[in-house]
């Protein structure tokens, strides 16, 4: 039987663009309109002006901590104009939660930009740095009563992955010299605002907040033993998993380390170009793990290991993102035990200290150029009515957030 400490953080997350609609400010707005997507997010889930209904379904299903994402493109749609109104929306949208004893997880960012950032260079813009430590004073200022726990950045290398190297998300870009400029950006993005985060509550006698990004982490393995893949393995490991959470900590801008984790990958590359070694993976079906409806591989067993591997910084770690799309949910709370049982025999064997787990995602959402078939959801959302359905999963997840324990 695994028990969990007493203060755990149970729940699950979301983010802005995938749930509330209408976001027409964005540059993924635009580029859903430029490119022709099959479905562009539209209403979403209408979460803008469901939120009531949607934390109460969280409240009833146990959960004491939830994460969502502000929509920069909302609260500054013009640059250096920032709208009162939709500070306020996000300040009711934390009062919805906190009233109901659900603590935020706040994101500042999550893969969505304003259209004028976008046109001015996005991220490969050097000033988009001050830009986002602007965008982040005015809401942690309009915030910081209510929020401990922030995260600057969701998953930069997915991002700089998808949008700047193999280019299928905006500004489409596929360039491994773009995608070090645009990292190496958002690290200092980062830096800048960790700094700023700890210095309003400073400025304000305010207990010091917990400030960290959400890192995707993946288990690369191998499919053949040879010399070449196990370099593309020791590469990807450095240069997606690991480097940028190193030169966090060498930085002193981490107070907890935040998890996203999904899946195994496997690698077989075909050749020693950078672009086979980065990007190359099995395409003979080596894998006889269950696969999401995505087809990744599902490998609980990798979330143990990296807990392990991220003992030796002495900071706690939370899981912010853990999650399947599938049409089968007995596969999706098969999913959920799998992997709390990994993080307890982890933090059982090792001592380590994990302070949440956030299921991914609390409702069925926009899944980026995927459109809306891969569900995620513990709630099933009917996008033609916007009912709401509550599955299995989540009933057996409630469980567990309720007597923090699993069996
Ligand atoms: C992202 C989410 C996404 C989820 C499932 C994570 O990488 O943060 O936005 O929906 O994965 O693909």
């Amino acid at each position: 039987m695994g028990q969990f400490p007493k203060d755990f953080f149970w729940g699950s997350s979301c983010s802005a663009y995938q749930v509330e609609g209408g976001n027409s400010n964005s540059d993924w707005w635009e580029w859903e309109k430029q490119s022709g997507v099959k479905e562009p997010s539209g209403n979403a889930c209408s979460h803008y002006e469901f939120y009531e209904n949607d934390f109460e379904l969280a409240k009833n299903l146990n959960h004491n901590a939830h994460r969502l994402s502000i929509e920069w493109s909302r609260i500054e749609p013009e640059e250096g104009k920032f709208s009162t109104k939709e500070l306020e929306h996000y300040k009711n949208v934390i009062l919805s939660l906190k009233k109901r004893n659900i603590t935020p997880v706040v994101t500042l960012h999550h893969f969505t930009n304003p259209l004028w950032f976008a046109k001015s260079g996005g991220w490969e813009n050097p000033k988009s740095i001050d830009y986002f430590f602007r965008f982040v004073r005015k809401v942690v200022e309009a915030l910081c009563g209510e929020v401990t726990y922030w995260v600057t950045i969701n998953e930069p290398l997915v991002y700089t992955y998808y949008s700047y190297t193999i280019g299928i998300w905006p500004p489409k870009v596929q360039s491994f010299k773009v995608s070090r400029v645009v990292n190496n950006n958002l690290l200092k993005a980062h830096i800048k605002a960790y700094k700023a985060i700890h210095d309003i509550y400073k400025q304000s006698n305010l207990s010091s907040p917990l400030v960290s990004i959400a890192k995707n982490l993946q288990v690369f393995t191998a499919c053949r033993s040879t010399l070449r893949n196990k370099l593309a393995v020791y590469l990807r490991n450095k240069f997606f998993n690991f480097d940028f959470i190193h030169k966090l900590i060498k930085n002193n801008a981490l107070d907890f380390i935040g998890i996203n984790y999904y899946m195994r990958g496997l690698v077989d590359v075909k050749g020693w170009g950078l672009n086979n070694l980065l990007l190359d993976v099995c395409k003979e079906g080596h894998s006889k793990l269950a696969k999401n409806s995505l087809g990744w591989d599902i490998y609980p067993q990798g979330l143990y290991d990296f807990i392990l591997y991220f003992k030796k910084y002495n900071l706690p770690l939370f899981i912010l993102e853990n999650g399947i799309c599938t049409d089968d949910d007995s596969a999706r709370w098969n999913f959920i035990r799998g992997h709390l049982l990994n993080i307890n025999r982890a933090m059982e064997t090792i001592g380590v200290k994990v302070i949440g787990y956030l299921y991914w995602s609390l409702l069925d959402n926009y899944e980026w150029d995927k459109g809306f078939s891969p569900r995620f959801g513990l709630v099933e959302v009917d996008y033609k009515t916007q009912k709401r359905r509550i599955r299995e999963s989540a009933k057996k997840f409630a469980v567990v957030c309720r007597e923090g324990q699993i069996n």
